[in-house]
């Protein structure tokens, strides 16, 4: 699936983005358009007939973020995340907590290993986190699932060794793609829609290359298309 990132500022903007697009899409709602419009902005995406990945990276002590979860589970969204970096425990509740109040038809909920923008550099001396990079997302994700969640956001190209230590059913859902006719913006790692299909991706998420795109609708099947191969 493609995942069109809703990094907009307010309401006017994501509806205005959106009112072209004749047919059900999965969406991202992060933290700038939630904070700015909160439940009411969910309910009117969901009402537009839009699945929604509700992507507010929550970190807290294991009891706030399960009560937190049951307040976003009554908001039915599709899929939530949270930090792997607040261990097993916070992990494991935010899911039973979603369980309790969405049974069976609980959203996805998939955690974050090391966010993309901290380096080897930055994880070692300043967050004193030891040891390489990748092998401290693995180590994450193995977390994640041991904890029950169903998969990781994280980079394109560390899908395969994720895969091969969580699983091939291991959901990942991978930021950083830029198809081959697109500006990288401030993406380093990136991947293309082809790629990312061929090395296993589950869901991609796609921001500017579709909502800064002159025709979104067109970049965005176009995406579709090369992602999905149809
Ligand atoms: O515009 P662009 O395609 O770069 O948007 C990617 C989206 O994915 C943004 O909403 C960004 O916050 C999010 N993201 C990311 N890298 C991560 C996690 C999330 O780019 N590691």
């Amino acid at each position: 699936m493609v995942i069109v990132a809703l990094d907009f500022e307010n309401k006017e903007k994501a509806l205005s983005f959106l009112k072209p697009f004749k047919e059900p899409m999965y969406v991202k709602v992060g933290m700038e358009l939630f904070y700015s419009e909160g439940k009411e902005m969910i309910q009117e995406i969901k009402k537009m007939g839009h699945k929604i990945f509700l992507d507010l990276k929550m970190h807290d002590i294991p009891n706030t973020v399960s009560s937190c979860m049951k307040v976003l589970a009554n908001l039915d969204v599709d899929m939530i995340n949270l930090h792997a970096a607040g261990g097993i425990k916070m992990m494991h509740e935010a899911l039973l907590a979603l369980e309790e109040v969405k049974g069976k038809n609980r959203p996805l909920l998939i955690a974050v290993t090391q966010l993309t923008s901290t380096s080897q550099d930055v994880m070692n001396q300043e967050l004193m986190i030891q040891g390489n990079l990748e092998e401290v997302v693995k180590h994450y994700a193995l977390n994640a699932k041991k904890a029950g969640l169903d998969g990781v956001v994280c980079s394109p190209l560390e899908v395969q060794s994720i895969k091969k230590v969580c699983g091939k059913e291991f959901i990942t859902v991978t930021p950083g793609i830029r198809p081959l006719s697109s500006n990288t913006d401030d993406q380093v790692r990136i991947t293309t829609p082809t790629k990312a299909r061929e090395i296993g991706c589950d869901y991609i998420v796609v921001g500017r290359p579709i909502t800064k795109a002159p025709d979104p609708v067109k970049a965005y099947n176009d995406i579709c298309y090369e992602f999905l191969g149809k």
